[in-house]
């Protein structure tokens, strides 16, 4: 049976990284997706089948409470909250791993020698056959559950704007606090598991987990709601290493393997967004960025057109890119701009869509819109495909996007975005630029593009607006 069980698990982390792979491309990611799944059935499967003495009522329980409730978010949040409900995810993977490293502590502490209240004599790291590693594992495993827990709930609550605000929370003397209770988490790791003796050791493992949760706290606090996305991409990437330290904890090699792979990729996604906005991932953990609250500076000279005037210069041009932004994701605009493609390439234009690899609040957000309103794939292109075709495209329609279209990135070296890749919408002949008001977008800064002569405000939501250029396109 065990080997069996061994091979089911060889074959589940093969799935696990194969789905992981296909998760790459559009096209591929929901086969993936369903593989993963399939190797997480296998895994749990042989799990259930190798261990002897469970309890099925509570496993059975909990798997449907689970699945009910996975049902229901994957319905009810709308793809706007998405970036939450992940990092909400993530919490609750390393509040997993922490409730796992308490409780196998306590379980093993309490189990025959000494049950019945008798202390071990010897500290945490000799009370256990396997010594210091499983002292090691379990401390960290606390540790790192702990901040990934506090931390993204610091993410979600942020993200969500309600109780705790968006912009960066800044304390004074952050660095040394930061530093100090980083400190004090792993001395007090050390002491827990490899000084302290007797009962002691779990109450100090219980205030390491408060620690290491005020640590979370402090580390997410001060980075502003422009980086959020890599911030929960590394929460997401930490609840894997705390998985891989359970793992450990619980002797399961399968464990170890996806937390690992979860939080390899965390990493490498965490980068390739840093790269998208020309940040290291240092400067973006250090946070602060969009502090100033958002450039208020009155612009001059900004022209506006109606849906009737955007549905006249859109009649007659030739060639169209559409640049999707988190804007159209709010006003759920998708299918409106699909339908408004059809018409314009039912009269000859030749239609693209420009996709920013940051466009939208999380990696692949304007994709999976796009995908949902059956844009073919071959009409969406990368930045790095399509960035030099704007000086010979007659309009840019920019639905919802901001940040990603702001040529300060190129013009100002003193901007906060400096550096990062843009779409050079600005090189149209014409930018019809639809949203509500002159507002930032999330880095919070100015967009000169407003000003400039060949861009027209089209003022209101996406998706009203767009319904009405596309009404006076086909009257
Ligand atoms: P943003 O720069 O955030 O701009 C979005 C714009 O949408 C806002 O200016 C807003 O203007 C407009 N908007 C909101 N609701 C709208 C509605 N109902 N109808 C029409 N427009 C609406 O978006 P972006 O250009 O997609 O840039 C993404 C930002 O997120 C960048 O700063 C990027 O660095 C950051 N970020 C993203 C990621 C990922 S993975 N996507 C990762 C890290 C950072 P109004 O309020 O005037 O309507």
């Amino acid at each position: 049976m065990h080997v069996l069980a061994d091979i089911a698990y060889l074959a589940a982390a093969a799935l696990f990284v194969l789905g992981l792979k296909m998760l790459n491309r559009v096209r591929t990611a929901r086969r993936g997706n369903a593989l993963a799944a399939v190797g997480m059935a296998l895994a749990i499967i042989a799990t259930l089948a190798t261990h002897a003495g469970l309890s099925w009522s509570w496993i059975i329980a909990g798997l449907l409470a689970g699945s009910v409730l996975g049902a229901w978010l994957a319905r009810a949040v709308p793809m706007t909250s998405m970036p939450e409900m992940v990092a909400l995810l993530n919490g609750l993977g390393g509040l997993a791993s922490l409730l796992v490293g308490l409780s196998v502590f306590w379980s093993e502490y309490l189990h025959p020698p000494f049950a019945g209240g008798a202390a071990p004599e010897f500290p945490l790291a000799q009370s256990h056959a396997g010594g210091a590693q499983w002292a090691l594992t379990v401390v960290l495993s606390v540790i790192v559950g702990a901040v990934t827990f506090t931390g993204s709930l610091m993410a979600v609550l942020k993200l969500q704007e309600k109780l705790v605000k968006g912009t960066p929370i800044v304390l004074p003397g952050r660095h040394a606090i930061n530093v100090g209770v980083a400190l004090a988490t792993l001395a007090l790791g050390a002491f827990a598991g490899f000084v302290l003796a007797g009962p002691a050791a779990g109450t100090a493992l219980l205030a390491l987990a408060v620690l290491a949760g005020v640590l979370g706290v402090l580390l997410v606090i001060p980075i502003g709601g422009a980086d959020m996305p890599v911030v929960i991409s590394l929460l997401n990437s930490y609840s894997g290493i705390a998985g891989s330290m359970t793992g450990f904890v619980l002797n399961e090699p399968l464990l170890i393997a996806a937390g690992a792979l979860v939080g390899a990729s965390g990493i490498i996604l965490s980068q390739l967004m840093c790269k998208a906005m020309n940040r290291s991932l240092g400067a973006v953990l250090i946070g602060g960025f969009g502090a100033g609250g958002g450039d208020k500076s009155a612009y001059k000279n900004v022209k506006s057109a109606s849906p009737e005037e955007a549905a006249m210069i859109l009649d007659g041009a030739g060639s169209v890119i559409f640049v999707p932004g988190y804007g159209m994701a709010v006003s759920q605009a998708q299918h409106v701009v699909k339908d408004l493609a059809n018409a314009l390439e039912s009269r000859g234009t030749n239609v693209r869509f420009a996709i920013h690899p940051v466009a939208g609040r999380m990696p692949g957000h304007m994709n999976v819109l796009l995908a949902e309103a059956d844009v073919p794939y071959d009409k969406l292109y990368e930045l790095d495909r399509i960035n030099g075709d704007f000086k010979t495209t007659e309009v840019a329609v920019v639905i919802g996007a901001n940040d990603v279209v702001n040529p300060a990135a190129i013009d100002d070296p003193q901007s906060p975005i400096a550096g990062m890749p843009i779409l050079n919408v600005h090189e149209a002949q014409t930018v019809l630029m639809v949203k509500r008001s002159l507002s930032p977008g999330y880095a919070g800064i100015k967009n000169p593009l407003f000003e400039r002569d060949n861009c027209l405000m089209c003022f209101g939501d996406g998706k009203q607006f767009l319904s009405e250029v596309l009404q006076e396109l086909k009257s």
